[in-house]
């Protein structure tokens, strides 16, 4: 096939979007998730193939041998903006929130893919208001979760998150009701995501291209001044080995988001990996060792009094009860050079194999 006058090779059940992609041509996309089956539903992607007299759909439709396309023309172009002014017509604040041109002011503290559209907006410089008329979204600000605002007036019925939530976390627990404008997503009865099947595992969050899912964790730190910074990690809390980025604002750990081309994961993670670091920066972690005195109360101590106190204490109990009187389990909420170095410590200092992390249960 030919694409922007480039012949391409393809393999059996490639689409033209796959195709494109490969050949770094810039193809807009909305409804698609490169994990999710194709849906078809925003039509951004559009391209013209010779000989058909309108624009497919380039996410659902396959290569075919001798196909001619292209995909940037005046015309697709034009299309693609108007389509992108009928979708922020009827989104929330979309004046203020994509004014046309201009950077958009969703936090990019909502979610991974909540920028999509406000920059989508940007390049195609959309001019907000040009459609007036009614809004479809129902905001769920009333679901007290403690995890997961449900902005729908941000919602563009791209079903992204009904999608993800069915065919990669198989839990089924949002679905689309109503029609036209009336359409939005919901839980069974219309309820809180609390009283659901929904496990929290944020995946619809970090799909959601704009912000309409977010993570209330995140905003919390949207007052906070600095630089937002991301730090590719592996989760620690389990043997599956999630990649995950670290949001960072200025010295504080604000928020976690999954990686999408994590190998182990791509973009998944459960409600540990996504919500669950509170500990790394709680008021109540100890910020110095402490040593129990002979009255048997804790006293606050410095690193060598403590290290030599617990090395005392190890030997001891290997002297007197054989080196297997001596069990390690690392946590897993510790960072993996701990869990690390716990294991040497057992494993070279008293060689035994008497070692275990909880994440393994
Ligand atoms: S958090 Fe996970 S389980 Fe809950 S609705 Fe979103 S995708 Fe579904
Ligand atoms: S909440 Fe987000 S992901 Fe779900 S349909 Fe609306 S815009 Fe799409
Ligand atoms: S990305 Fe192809 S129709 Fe939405």
């Amino acid at each position: 096939m030919t694409i922007d006058g480039q012949k391409v090779d393809f393999a059996p059940g490639e689409t033209i979007y796959e195709v494109a992609r490969r050949l770094d041509r810039d193809v807009p996309t909305l409804c698609y998730d490169p994990r999710l089956e194709p849906f078809g539903a925003c039509r951004l992607c559009v391209v013209e193939i010779e000989g058909q007299a309108r624009p497919v759909a380039s996410c659902t439709t396959k290569a075919t041998a001798g196909m001619v396309v292209r995909t940037v023309t005046d015309a697709l172009e034009a299309h693609r903006r108007t389509l992108l002014e009928l979708v922020i017509s009827e989104n929330r604040d979309s004046g203020d929130a994509f004014g046309a041109g201009t950077p958009a002011h969703v936090d990019p503290l909502r979610g991974a893919s909540s920028q999509e559209l406000s920059t989508l907006a940007a390049r195609y410089r959309v001019r907000p208001g040009r459609h007036a008329g009614a809004h479809s979204g129902h905001s769920r600000r009333d679901d007290d979760n403690p995890f997961i605002l449900r902005d729908y007036d941000l919602c563009i019925s791209c079903y992204r998150c009904v999608r993800v939530c069915d065919e990669r976390e198989g839990d089924h627990a949002i679905h689309v009701g109503g029609r036209g404008f009336e359409s939005r997503i919901l839980t069974e009865f219309e309820g809180h995501l609390a009283d659901s099947s929904c496990t929290f595992c944020g995946q619809c969050v970090q799909t959601c291209p704009t912000g309409a899912l977010a993570d209330k964790k995140a905003l919390r730190a949207v007052d906070l001044p600095g630089e937002l910074t991301k730090t590719r990690t592996i989760c620690p809390y389990c043997g599956v080995g999630c990649s995950v980025d670290i949001v960072t604002k200025g010295d504080r750990m604000v928020a976690v988001q999954p990686a999408f081309d994590g190998p182990a994961n791509e973009g998944a993670l459960c409600v540990k990996g996504q919500f669950a670091w509170d500990h790394v920066q709680h008021d109540e972690r100890l910020r110095t060792p402490l040593v129990r005195g002979a009255d048997g109360v804790q006293r606050p101590a410095t690193w060598d009094e403590a290290l030599d106190r617990a090395a005392d204490g190890f030997r001891r109990a290997a002297a007197e009860h054989g080196a297997k009187a001596v069990y390690a389990i690392a946590s897993g909420r510790a960072p993996h050079e701990s869990a690390y170095t716990i294991q040497k410590f057992i494993r070279a200092g008293f060689g035994t194999n008497y070692i275990d992390n909880c994440s393994r249960a």
